[in-house]
């Protein structure tokens, strides 16, 4: 039964992009929309999963009987997800996590100055390898945006973070990767297999991508 594909399994979803704070009036962030996380949401629900969205700030409304979790910076989403890392048994990490954040966040709007600006930026943590570190039974998911050696760079990331899948894209192609309603992937698991998908809709994707994981997760 197609629809029960995912029935009792208790999946974790990141969406969407970060926000770090520079002052009350400015940010930095990424152009994830969303909607790839959300079309899996929908459809891992669909499917019968339990589905837990952590979700960046995003233009889109939770999927019917998914439970959404709103953060906005790269901490906040940190925490939200490795809290409720043992209570899943499949994680999918979608969100584009920002890699830093200002090292100095100033409580008043910055003054314009003569001088150049320079932001000192700090390395964020890295929450798709700290859960590939510390994996217990999960079936961990990571995707990987890429510009150029799309499969090279992508396959390092299933291996450097200890990943079961790799949902890798390029997002240097128009019509596919961030904000569009399309996307073209390739699959590379851990047990082997690779599957390259052509440019077609997120939620055709997503629901490619659960097939996937529904084969091999038990
Ligand atoms: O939201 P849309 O507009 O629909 O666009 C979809 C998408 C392009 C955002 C999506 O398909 C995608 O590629 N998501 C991953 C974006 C990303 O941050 O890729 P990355 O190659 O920089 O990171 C690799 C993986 O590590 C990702 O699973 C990311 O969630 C994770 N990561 C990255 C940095 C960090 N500090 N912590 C992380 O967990």
């Amino acid at each position: 039964n197609k629809r029960a594909l995912l029935k009792g399994k208790r999946l974790l979803i990141s969406a969407g992009p970060t926000q770090e704070k520079i002052d009350p009036v400015r940010y930095l962030t990424n152009h994830s929309s969303g909607k790839m996380g959300y079309q899996l949401a929908a459809v891992a629900q669909e499917l019968g999963a339990d589905v837990t969205l952590i979700s960046g700030p995003v233009h889109l409304e939770a999927p019917v009987g998914v439970t959404k979790i709103d953060v906005t910076t790269a901490e906040d989403m940190y925490e939200a997800v490795t809290s409720r890392y043992h209570e899943a048994d499949i994680v999918i990490k979608t969100a584009a996590v920002s890699d830093y954040t200002p090292k100095v966040t100033y409580d008043q709007k910055m003054k314009k100055q003569k001088q150049p600006l320079v932001l000192e930026m700090v390395r964020t943590k890295d929450i798709l390898k700290t859960l590939g570190e510390k994996k217990t039974h999960q079936y961990l998911v990571g995707f990987a945006a890429e510009t150029e050696d799309v499969l090279t760079y992508g396959k390092g990331k299933l291996q450097h973070k200890q990943l079961d899948m790799i949902v890798i894209n390029d997002v240097s192609k128009p019509n596919q990767g961030f904000h569009a309603d399309t996307n073209a992937v390739t699959i590379v698991t851990k047990k082997g297999q690779e599957q390259t998908l052509p440019l077609q809709s997120k939620r055709r994707v997503a629901e490619e991508i659960l097939r996937v994981i529904s084969e091999e997760v038990d």
